[in-house]
């Protein structure tokens, strides 16, 4: 039986926010957003962040109705696209197809930091999704090659052979690209880098794209 006191109570009980948080100059802060995400994330790899790559994606399907899921950020390019590469007929990819905006969140608690970035979806391509599909691990790539992402798996069983059979058909091919493998961008609109302060006066600030340039704002915590 679920005992909701001892939840409530347990997260109740629970810290937010490290002792010491990185200071946020924001008078200090770069004309582009994407400048100052690499400030961010070398900062976060320099204090140990783990796995400050990966990142939260949203998605909505055509009635609005959301969804998320966390993925690796593959790369940011200089005009403010964020990359992530996953299958096309999974959840997200039919959500995408059909409503292509969404919206990406990291999140780095030893510093207290999330980066928030919205805008439209673009595919990359079938050039730049078969290089990211090769650059994968061979497990990886074996997972990606059996696909059904996000289809009910009656029988774990059939996983164990699904898997076996893509072993063996990379070994047989192994430039073989699994076809529904998917380089997507998200193109920011907006992007907001928000730190905590203990005393809660949190620091946020809203980059806009303002045609070739960002607007900047700081916005209420
Ligand atoms: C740290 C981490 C990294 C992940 N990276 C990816 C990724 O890069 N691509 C991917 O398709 N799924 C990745 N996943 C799995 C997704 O969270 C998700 O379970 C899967 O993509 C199916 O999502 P969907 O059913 O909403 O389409 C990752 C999960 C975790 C926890």
């Amino acid at each position: 039986m679920v005992d909701d006191q001892m939840i409530r109570h347990l997260l109740r009980g629970l810290p937010v926010f490290a002792d010491e948080l990185p200071i946020f100059d924001v008078d200090d802060a770069p004309a582009s957003p994407v400048a100052l995400f690499m400030v961010w994330l070398k900062a976060a790899i320099e204090a140990g962040v783990p796995e400050p790559h990966a990142m939260t994606l949203s998605t909505a399907d055509v009635a609005g109705r959301p969804s998320s899921r966390v993925l690796i950020c593959k790369d940011v390019d200089a005009d403010g696209r964020w990359y992530f590469a996953t299958n096309s007929a999974s959840r997200k990819g039919r959500e995408l197809s059909a409503n292509g905006h969404a919206a990406l969140n990291f999140y780095w608690p030893r510093q207290g930091r999330q980066i928030r970035v919205r805008g439209p979806v673009q595919t990359t391509g079938p050039e730049r999704s078969g290089a990211d599909f090769l650059a994968r691990s061979p497990s990886s790539r074996a997972e990606a090659l059996v696909g059904r992402q996000s289809e009910i798996l009656a029988d774990p069983g059939e996983l164990a052979t699904a898997v076996a059979e893509a072993q063996a058909r990379l070994a047989d091919a192994p430039g073989l690209v699994a076809k529904d493998w998917t380089l997507y961008a998200v193109s920011a609109e907006e992007v907001e880098f928000w730190q905590a302060d203990r005393e809660r006066c949190h620091i946020r600030l809203q980059y806009v794209r303002a045609d070739a340039s960002w607007a900047r704002h700081r916005l209420w915590p």
